[in-house]
């Protein structure tokens, strides 16, 4: 099982390789390596997954500003590559809250970002990193999103961006997105998991710079999630939520959220029992974390087939398994995985709402519903859930889950007739 203790701050012995109190540590052995002198992704000595660390753990009051970088004393820059990011609402649905049955449900909207996911808090940090290290192209395997945010980061920072995304298998206002805003696409005869070999192999060879989540400063941007969500709710409630309940797919998310909590509990603002229990829900067809969860696996069996119609996670190998798994166990969480009709319902109950948002990001609120059914969840916990990715990311989906426009002809009376039919 990886090691991800956070010794605190006092205590700290700060390696040599650090860069002004910031340094990566290998989760599984333990070694540590200086932060942007090479570009490394996993542990010289063993590949284990990689993190981020410093030399003080953050505190509320260390924060000031608005959007991620309100957060910069807990990430490696003061500032970054901003278009700005973060700041997203956290909805009221009172009427979801009742059908669904727990004391406070509140919807943290992700799809508010500038393209429209989470991932721009990543790539925020991430491409500062990339201009801190002086590379030349930025490239990420993607179901969508992620190349959506890199092509629109990059841009803004003036680099050249490659994506590789499974043939036929994204959604249409996400390629719209990475074309526009000038990113090289190519599509590959394959599932997201092999664009993520393949991606992985170029950046081995030098011809690219990864800014997928095995990254691990696109996680410390994504942190910042966990912040936001527990300043806000705490604003508004007076404690922090009892768990938050969030799509999984490469399990970023989880393995950042579980990072924002560990540094607040080193720093002593966050006691153990206030963790927010993490809750990762899958599709049906791509739930290899539930099924690791479920059998008490240290990493996850790859699936090799995949399918759902939420395409954001339809990812068989999540490659931060071995941080998101003790994430969802040591706060006492769980996983859960949701049928594709499920999500849809779950996608017009938000829209219900007011609030818009894509498949996946449905999943959520589809997981919630199914673990309170089950009595897995209680009636009086505070949930928040994640939701990742806006409704116009993916508007075939969005589409069949709404109801098909009515054909009238060009004339008052025959729409008035129509309406009265
Ligand atoms: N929700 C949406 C809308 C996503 O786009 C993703 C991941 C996830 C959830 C899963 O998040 O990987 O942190 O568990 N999308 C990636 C992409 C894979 O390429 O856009 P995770």
């Amino acid at each position: 099982m990886a090691d991800l203790t956070l010794s605190p701050s006092d205590s700290e012995t700060v390696p040599d390789v650090a860069d002004d109190g910031v340094w990566l540590t290998c989760i599984e052995c333990g070694e540590t390596h200086a932060p942007f002198d090479d570009v490394i992704y996993t542990c010289e000595e063993c590949d284990g997954l990689l993190e981020a660390r410093y030399a003080d753990a953050p505190t509320f009051d260390d924060f000031e500003g608005r959007g991620v970088w309100r957060y910069s004393e807990a990430l490696p820059f003061e500032e970054g590559v901003t278009l700005p990011e973060g700041d997203t609402p956290l909805h009221y649905v009172p009427r979801l809250e009742e059908d669904i049955g727990v004391r406070n449900l509140r919807v943290k909207h992700e799809g508010m970002n500038p393209t429209g996911s989470f991932k721009d808090r990543g790539m925020t940090v991430g491409v500062r990193v990339a201009q801190e290290v002086g590379v030349g192209r930025l490239a990420c395997a993607s179901t969508g999103n992620t190349s959506a945010a890199l092509a629109a980061y990059g841009a803004r920072a003036g680099l050249q961006t490659l994506v590789l995304l499974p043939a036929g298998k994204v959604a249409a206002g996400k390629i719209a997105q990475a074309s526009l805003h000038g990113a090289r696409i190519l599509e590959v005869d394959g599932n997201f998991d092999s664009c993520l070999d393949i991606v992985q192999d170029l950046a081995g060879r030098g011809e690219a710079y990864l800014l997928n989540s095995l990254n691990p400063f696109r996680l410390e941007g994504q942190k910042t999630i966990g912040f936001e969500i527990l300043e806000r709710f705490y604003e508004d409630e007076g404690r922090f939520p009892d768990r938050i309940v969030l799509p999984v797919g490469n399990a970023g998310n989880t393995a950042a959220l579980y990072k924002a909590f560990r540094e607040l509990v080193a720093s002593g603002e966050l006691d153990e029992s206030e963790v927010p229990k993490l809750t990762g829900v899958q599709a049906e067809g791509a739930a290899p974390m539930v099924e690791a969860i479920e059998e008490g696996l240290d990493d996850t069996r790859r699936w090799e087939e995949v399918e759902t119609r939420a395409t954001a996670i339809r990812i068989g190998n999540p490659v931060n398994a071995p941080k998101a798994l003790p994430g969802i166990r040591h706060t006492d969480g769980t996983a859960v995985a949701v049928s594709d009709e499920q999500i849809t319902a779950a996608q017009r109950d938000l829209a219900e709402e007011g609030v818009g948002v894509e498949p996946a990001s449905a999943a959520s609120v589809a997981g919630l519903r199914k673990l309170r059914e089950q009595g897995e969840i209680e009636a009086d916990e505070d949930v928040v859930c994640l939701t990742t990715g806006h409704l116009l990311k993916d508007p075939d989906a969005a589409a069949e889950a709404g109801a098909d426009p009515e054909p009238v002809p060009n004339d008052t009376d025959e729409v008035l007739a129509h309406l009265q039919e």
